[in-house]
């Protein structure tokens, strides 16, 4: 099979944004003889210019977004992070008729039905595997593994930072000790709150609740853990349960509920046994039955991979096309 050559263009290079590079560069020639698409790595925009990168050819660093936007790549990574400049690159990158792939939940949260709507306009994809779960492929699931099946339900933990909280508050820590470890471990960001409040996790579910259901959402309730105690795992241990920090969809009239809260689970229930940074979503499917989605949510690699995937599903797409 000979590979066409797709130029892809990376909008930071941090925690994800390097895993990629590192991935890209270790599977380049494994993805070229098995999907047949050579993937090229062309500028790389950062805010420190000066930073010494691993794996990365100073050479391709800038940090004028213009140079990887306006430049002469076929795909834009977004892994920046944020809503308000990485919403200004990637309306320019759809508007420059870029495919693009993003890992920015709060991007797609804020605005992702104005970009989808540029990108169909455009005629450009929008990849997003990487949104949710990180390195679980839920999306890609949900939108072709599932397309033959009616979803009845969905729920899962898809914080890794509070799923790690509690499960050192189950070893014996208070939640501002496990806080502290998950942020000198790389889990937690120094503002935590998106994770404690809940909000990341009302972030992935509005995703996936939309990937799922045909459904409008009628209701949202958002809940995060900052209340839980060391008297409240105590107190579920010697009821024989555990407390996880679960989102859920529910059909509901109307549409569909979301829910996003600490719930006191039994040792039967899948997701009572997902512990540390881990993920997990369980899905009922009509024809399918019960499915469950195990795995790591988030970090470099693990997210990288399914960034890599969105390019390399892209690169396919526009090898067929050609
Ligand atoms: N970390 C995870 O495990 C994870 C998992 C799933 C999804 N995500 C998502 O992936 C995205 C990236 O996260 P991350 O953890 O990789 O973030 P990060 O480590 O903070 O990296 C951000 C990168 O973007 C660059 N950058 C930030 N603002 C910029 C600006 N205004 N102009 C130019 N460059 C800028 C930074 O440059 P410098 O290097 O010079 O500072 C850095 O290279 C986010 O949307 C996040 O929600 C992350």
């Amino acid at each position: 099979m000979s590979a066409r050559t797709t130029r892809v263009g990376l909008l930071g290079c941090g925690v994800v944004g390097s895993g990629f590079v590192e991935l890209l560069m270790r599977e380049q020639s494994r993805i070229a003889a098995r999907h047949g698409v050579a993937l090229e790595l062309g500028r790389i925009l950062v805010r420190d210019g000066e930073k010494v990168r691993r794996h990365v050819d100073p050479r391709a660093v800038t940090t004028n977004a213009i140079d990887v936007l306006d430049g002469d790549c076929d795909v834009v990574v977004e892994l920046v992070g944020g809503v308000e400049c990485a919403g200004a690159y990637v309306r320019r990158a759809i508007r420059n008729g870029r495919d693009v792939v993003t890992a920015n939940k709060a991007l797609l949260a804020a605005a992702g039905r104005e970009l989808f709507d540029a990108a169909d306009r455009s005629g450009v994809a929008i990849g997003f595997e990487a949104s949710v779960c990180g390195g679980i492929p839920i999306v890609r699931a949900l939108q072709r593994g599932l397309a033959g099946d009616s979803v009845e339900s969905l729920r899962g933990i898809v914080n890794g930072t509070s799923n790690y909280i509690l499960s050192r508050m189950e070893d014996g820590l208070e939640l501002d000790e496990a806080l502290r470890l998950a942020q000198e471990r790389g889990f937690a960001e120094a503002d935590p709150s998106m994770d404690l409040d809940g909000v990341d996790a009302a972030q992935k579910l509005r995703i996936l609740a939309s990937l799922a259901f045909e459904e409008p959402i009628v209701a949202t309730t958002v809940r995060g853990i900052r209340e839980i105690t060391r008297a409240d795992i105590d107190d579920a241990r010697a009821s024989g349960v555990v407390i996880r920090h679960v989102a859920s969809v529910t059909r509901v009239a109307g549409g569909v509920a979301l829910r996003v809260a600490p719930e006191r689970l039994t040792a039967s229930d899948p997701l009572a046994r997902v512990r540390d940074e881990n993920n997990a979503v369980v899905i009922h499917g009509r024809a399918v039955g019960e499915l469950l989605f195990l795995g790591r949510g988030a970090g470099s690699m693990p997210t990288a991979a399914a960034v890599l995937s969105d390019v390399i599903e892209i690169a396919r797409s526009r090898r067929t096309a050609a």
